[in-house]
């Protein structure tokens, strides 16, 4: 993934600081994969990218909770796939497999970028019509 693009904003700044953040951290996990391979840095990053994502998504989950859409159950399920995919980064990255680990950053660009951003996307503009329609 060539870094974060602009387009990608939901209009909720914390979130797009926060997918900012995670955009840029695989972009570092998968550097340091080809340029740091054997130093403590994806390993570092990997565990850094986990607990950041959790945390992102521990955030919208609480404001999803106290504004559900109808599409709430399935962002949360999209949210948890999510997180097993790093899991399992984790677990290449220590049993040093570089290749398995590369493969696993590159599905996780394409589903955050695919299915993560598009969701959160939509859910700030279903509360965005809702705002609308009550003033
Ligand atoms: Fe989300
Ligand atoms: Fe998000």
């Amino acid at each position: 993934m060539a870094g974060w693009n602009d387009r990608w904003r939901t209009g909720n700044n914390v979130f797009d600081l926060d997918h900012k953040q995670l955009s840029t951290l695989l972009d570092l996990l998968e550097d340091s994969l080809g340029m740091l391979p054997d130093s403590t840095f994806p390993d570092m990053l990997a565990h850094r990218l986990v607990r950041e994502a959790r945390e992102h998504f521990r955030r919208e989950e609480n404001y999803l909770r106290l504004h559900p859409t109808p599409q709430t159950a399935g962002h949360v399920a999209m949210h948890e796939a999510f997180a097993d995919k790093l899991d399992r980064l984790v677990a290449r990255i220590e049993a040093n497999d570089g290749a398995g680990a590369r493969d696993l950053i590159v599905e996780a660009q394409r589903m955050f970028v695919d299915e993560l951003l598009p969701a959160d996307s939509e859910m700030m503009a279903t509360l965005a019509a809702r705002i609308a329609v009550a003033h």
